[in-house]
């Protein structure tokens, strides 16, 4: 419980912090990444893919803009994904916002 009180302390300090034009906010995209794509893809700095053809998060912007995917994921992400069963991955504008500020921050 007291861990948990500390991380959302730390979230609403990034918050209060973010510049008032952010796009997104990185650490709500990050638990976005975790939740619903950790199972196949690295989505932090380090690490390996639990899938073994599943790029690493952090080297998608070597592929393609990050921003570009913008709309794959509003569509439902089905780009690069044909032939892999997953559940379904349409996501809301304001996710979209963050789970891209994320794949930006670990993304050089
Ligand atoms: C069940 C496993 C699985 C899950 C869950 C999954 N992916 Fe993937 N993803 C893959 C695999 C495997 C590939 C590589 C497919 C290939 O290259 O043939 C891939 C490829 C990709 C690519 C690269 C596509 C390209 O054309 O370069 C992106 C972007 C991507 N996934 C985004 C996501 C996002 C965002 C999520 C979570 C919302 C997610 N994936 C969840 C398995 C998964």
């Amino acid at each position: 419980m007291r861990l948990h009180l500390a991380y959302s302390l730390a979230v609403l300090a990034c918050l209060a912090a973010a510049p008032a034009n952010a796009a997104g906010n990185p650490a709500r995209g990050k638990d976005i990444a975790e939740k619903k794509c950790s199972l196949c893809h690295a989505v932090g700095p380090t690490g390996e893919s639990a899938a073994p053809k599943a790029p690493a998060f952090r080297t998608l912007s070597e592929r393609y803009p990050i921003d570009s995917l913008q709309e794959a994921l509003a569509e439902g992400i089905t780009v690069g994904h044909e032939g892999v069963t997953m559940p379904e991955f349409r996501m809301e504008p304001r996710e979209i916002d963050d789970f891209l500020s994320y794949l930006k921050s670990i993304n050089k």
